[in-house]
């Protein structure tokens, strides 16, 4: 029997389905809830210190179990890749590490791991993506998939460890793309992420088709209803891509666009290759073509040298875009990264003030913003269910707002339309009008 615990970005969670995907090719099983596994593995990230924190916690809890029970524990992921053998020294009971390149070679591993029980580090870097072929995933449900597009990054923003953690971008092929969104279609799947660190940066390595291509291909599969896609980058981000967008009614009108900060000064010291003006003008070219657009992004407080003045920028800069949603993190220096190394470190009780500042006039702004649903009815994807009330749902309207509701029996993983009662900063409540599909 495995376990798989997974911290971090949706790509991880999608690597750990492949993760799932492999142990069960080598006959092993999921385990439940509460059950003791034979084989541990954690899948982690590395983007800030306290998401690395989270691993040597959760294995503080594996150390426990391994004291009762013969396992085997991996750790995967964005930490193994940069900690390499440190993980080892600060936590001896990890039988192996394996980077996110070298996924392929997991069923050897763990078969070694088995039999000679000796620590075994896998980290090679590879050049093209490393595809797993005959390996499906085991999905966490059938309604909803994630799919890689791309990973790693060629950006370097200077406080970001992705680069490090994912290597330099690899693309997936185009056809094989396709096959796995059509075999999720045939599949009963309704709804596909397409993944990718820096997703506008996507080309086809054998005929060097786009994304707004691989858009447009998935928008013509028949099950599918919705398409969702992230992450762009601001730089990147064209008028000609987003008037493709405009024509596939498929693809849902969200776009996660991290504008991190609004300060010039601390936007070219993060290496992030546009200004305040020119993202504002990429948000109003955005919302001409699709007027209905919700737009989402990252903000990052404290980094290095950020004065008042520049943080009151990025106020600011949230005020005028009223942005339809925000993640907002206090900057964590990352070992390796340029920023690492820069001087004038903002205070920890500085952050956490900047933070606050920024979450509550962002919930001021979504607040005003979710008001107008108030009362109209929404189309929505359900997904989950409340663990509390089996009479209650959540799901995600086209603009990825988050939609909790009433409803008798079951609808989840159905299309449906949601009458909007109340609202908060951070959800539309409702109950079920209809059931669209
Ligand atoms: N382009 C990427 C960004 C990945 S990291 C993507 O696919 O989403 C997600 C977010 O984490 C970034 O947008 C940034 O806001 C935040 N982040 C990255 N490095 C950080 C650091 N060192 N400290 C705090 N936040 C960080
Ligand atoms: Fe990190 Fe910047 Fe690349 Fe995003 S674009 S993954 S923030 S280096
Ligand atoms: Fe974290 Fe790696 Fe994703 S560092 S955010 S799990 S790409």
């Amino acid at each position: 029997m495995f376990h798989i615990k997974t911290f971090g970005c949706q790509m991880n969670v999608y690597d750990s389905e492949k993760i799932s995907g492999i142990l069960c090719s080598l006959g092993l099983r999921q385990s439940k809830d509460g059950e003791l596994s034979d084989i541990y593995i954690v899948n982690t990230c590395a983007v800030r210190e306290k998401s690395e924190e989270k691993l040597f916690s959760y294995l503080g809890r594996l150390n426990e179990i391994k004291k009762k029970k013969d396992t085997i524990i991996g750790v995967a992921g964005c930490v193994a890749q940069v900690e390499k053998d440190k993980i080892f020294k600060r936590a001896p009971s990890v039988d192996f590490i394996i980077g996110p390149d070298s996924y392929k070679d997991l069923s050897s591993i763990i078969k070694d791991a088995i039999k000679k029980r000796e620590k075994i580090i896998s980290t090679k870097r590879h050049k093209i993506f490393q595809e797993l072929d005959n390996i499906l995933p085991l999905r966490k449900n059938n309604f909803s998939a994630y799919v890689t597009v791309m990973e790693g990054c060629n950006k370097f923003c200077s406080f970001c460890i992705v680069p490090f953690a994912r290597g330099r971008e690899k693309c997936r092929k185009f056809n094989v793309l396709l096959s796995e969104v059509n075999n999720l279609s045939k599949n009963g799947f309704r709804e596909i992420t397409f993944l990718g660190q820096n997703i506008d940066s996507y080309r086809d390595p054998e005929t060097n088709l786009s994304l707004k291509d691989l858009l447009a291909e998935a928008n013509n599969i028949q099950e599918i209803e919705w398409i969702r896609f992230i992450t762009s980058h601001p730089k990147d981000i064209t008028e000609e891509f987003i008037s493709s967008l405009s024509r596939l009614e498929k693809i849902t009108k969200y776009i996660h666009l991290p504008v991190q900060a609004g300060s010039n000064q601390v936007l070219e010291k993060m290496k992030r290759g546009y200004t305040r003006e020119e993202f504002i003008r990429k948000i109003e070219m955005i919302r001409e073509i699709i007027p209905d657009v919700s737009i989402g992004t990252d903000v990052i407080v404290g980094f290095p040298g950020e004065s008042d003045d520049d943080f009151s920028k990025t106020l600011e800069l949230l005020e005028k875009i009223k942005f339809d949603n925000l993640f907002s993190f206090k900057y964590s220096p990352r070992p390796g990264t340029a920023a690492y190394k820069m001087k004038y470190d903002v205070p920890n009780s500085e952050k956490i003030k900047r933070l606050m500042e920024v979450q509550n006039k962002q919930n001021e702004i979504q607040l005003q913003k979710n008001r107008q649903f108030l009362g109209k009815i929404v189309k929505a994807f359900v997904t989950g269910l409340s663990k509390k009330d089996p009479h209650v749902f959540s799901g995600r309207d086209e603009g990825n707002r988050v939609i909790n509701l009433k409803a008798n029996g079951n609808v989840l993983g159905k299309f449906i339309r949601v009458k909007i009662e109340s609202v908060g900063p951070h959800s539309l409540n409702g109950y079920l009008e209809e059931i669209i599909d």
